[in-house]
């Protein structure tokens, strides 16, 4: 359907962010629209309703409970009844037709759309873990879209989405405000949040991390101290932001691993003011302070993680969100790629731009690879003849920012991605040029 308002006229289109990792935020569109003193008064400012958005369970510790109060145009039950519609390219776990696969498998770019596709329809599920009902591991997805969501709107109940942009800008407009995302920077719309994505550009491509799991938080920095890796104040929020459309416009729904839609008759964007501290957030990926040798030895991933979503038990997590950026390498009688290696974490690596250090080629911007539990991987055959024989004066990486998400259980390919036509056929071949080298006496 369109009509002359059938465009979102947003009250603020400028972006304006607020700074700072878990803060109780305050903001408001409007003067006068944010309570004072009170979460609930008897009448909200302005004529709003006012409504609580919970992203932990009520009891849970202080240092943990994430919540937000919004002060709406109209109230979120105020919708119809959702119906069923198709789940295009997106799964959840438990992906069950596929066996889990210990071979070690690595994709191409996907192709771009051949039809008007927006984000929604753009998502392609690589792999999943654990299980969507319980809130527990991760899926990966790609997308590819090449048409904003004008009068579309998207709300995964099943977890929050980590995007990592690697082509094309994204305006992402949600309930609590604007975030412009671009390739080096992250995006998280925490579970519950309704949202729109508009490009900024002819198209877009990325991937996205749907955390089921614990939301995404700052990892303890231990020894390292008070300040470094991501640093909390650059983690910025949106201000508030709301649109006035009175037209049929779409909400789709993913919920218990499958997507619903609703009709609305107006934009679910319609929050005027909010306070609190479950927010969606972007993060420039420049601005990580990155640690590593500064005498020899290659120290573990675990130094580049920018986001943790933990579980129970301590230091393990449900998924980790790491980063290898543009760095210094200066390690003395040191192999500086990662050496070979196995792992009971599962890795699903992807590239932004540029080259990642431990392989020559065939890993590609836009890409990305799988190894799972203890799947044997490391340098390929021409990183390892380089990199063990280089002369190791301080080296530069420039173009470069790859990143990981690295979770507790066995990643399962969907057949979809065992089957695409972007699958890469012989990943195995990067290690065959390998040759025995060792010698007794
Ligand atoms: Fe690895």
């Amino acid at each position: 359907m369109t009509s002359a308002r059938t465009r979102p006229v947003a009250s603020q289109t400028g972006l304006a962010y607020l700074s700072g990792f878990g803060n109780e935020h305050v903001t408001e569109a409007v003067p006068g629209a944010l309570p004072v003193g009170r979460n609930a008064p008897q009448r909200a400012p302005l004529g709003l309703y006012t409504e609580q958005l919970n992203g932990t369970s009520f009891t849970q510790p202080r240092g943990v409970n994430r919540r937000s109060w919004l002060y709406r145009q109209m109230p979120s039950a105020a919708h119809p009844k959702f119906s069923r519609i198709g789940n295009g390219s997106l799964a959840s776990a438990p992906i069950a037709d596929v066996e889990p696969d210990p071979n070690r498998l690595r994709w191409n770019p996907p192709p771009w759309p051949d039809r008007p596709t927006d984000f929604i329809d753009g998502l392609f599920t690589v792999c999943a873990n654990g299980d969507v009902r319980c809130r527990s591991g991760i899926a990966v997805h790609f997308y590819t879209a090449d048409t904003s969501m004008l009068e579309r709107y998207f709300v995964n109940a099943d977890g929050e989405l980590l995007l990592v942009p690697q082509e094309g800008r994204l305006v992402v407009r949600t309930e609590l405000g604007v975030l412009e995302v671009s390739p080096g920077e992250i995006a998280v719309v925490p579970a519950g949040i309704r949202f729109r994505v508009e490009l900024r550009d002819a198209r877009a491509r990325g991937y996205v991390c749907e955390n089921y799991g614990a939301g995404f938080t700052l990892p303890d920095r231990g020894p390292i101290g008070a300040n470094g890796l991501a640093n909390e104040r650059d983690f910025l929020a949106p201000t508030a932001a709301y649109e006035e459309i009175f037209t049929t416009v779409q909400v789709v729904q993913k919920f218990g691993g499958n997507l619903w839609a609703a009709d609305y008759d107006h934009s679910p964007l319609d929050v005027v003011a909010w306070h609190g501290d479950y927010a969606p957030y972007k993060y420039d990926l420049a601005n990580f302070m990155t640690i590593g040798t500064i005498s020899f030895d290659h120290p573990d991933p675990s130094i580049f993680t920018v986001l943790s979503s933990p579980t129970d038990t301590p230091g393990l997590a449900n998924a980790d969100f790491v980063v290898f950026p543009p760095r210094w390498l200066v390690g003395e009688d040191t192999f500086r790629p990662p050496w070979f290696h196995r792992n009971i974490m599962s890795e699903f690596m992807g590239l932004v731009h540029g080259v990642y250090d431990a392989k020559a080629e065939g890993f590609l911007p836009g890409g990305a690879s799988l190894h799972n539990g203890f799947s044997s991987h490391g340098p390929d055959a021409d990183t390892y003849e380089r990199a063990s024989t280089a002369e190791l004066v301080p080296e530069h990486l420039t173009d470069t920012l790859a990143f990981m998400f690295e979770t507790r259980w066995t990643l399962v390919p969907t057949r979809s991605a065992l089957s695409a036509s972007f699958a890469q056929a012989d990943y195995d071949a990067v290690w065959r040029g390998i040759t025995r080298r060792f010698a007794s006496a």
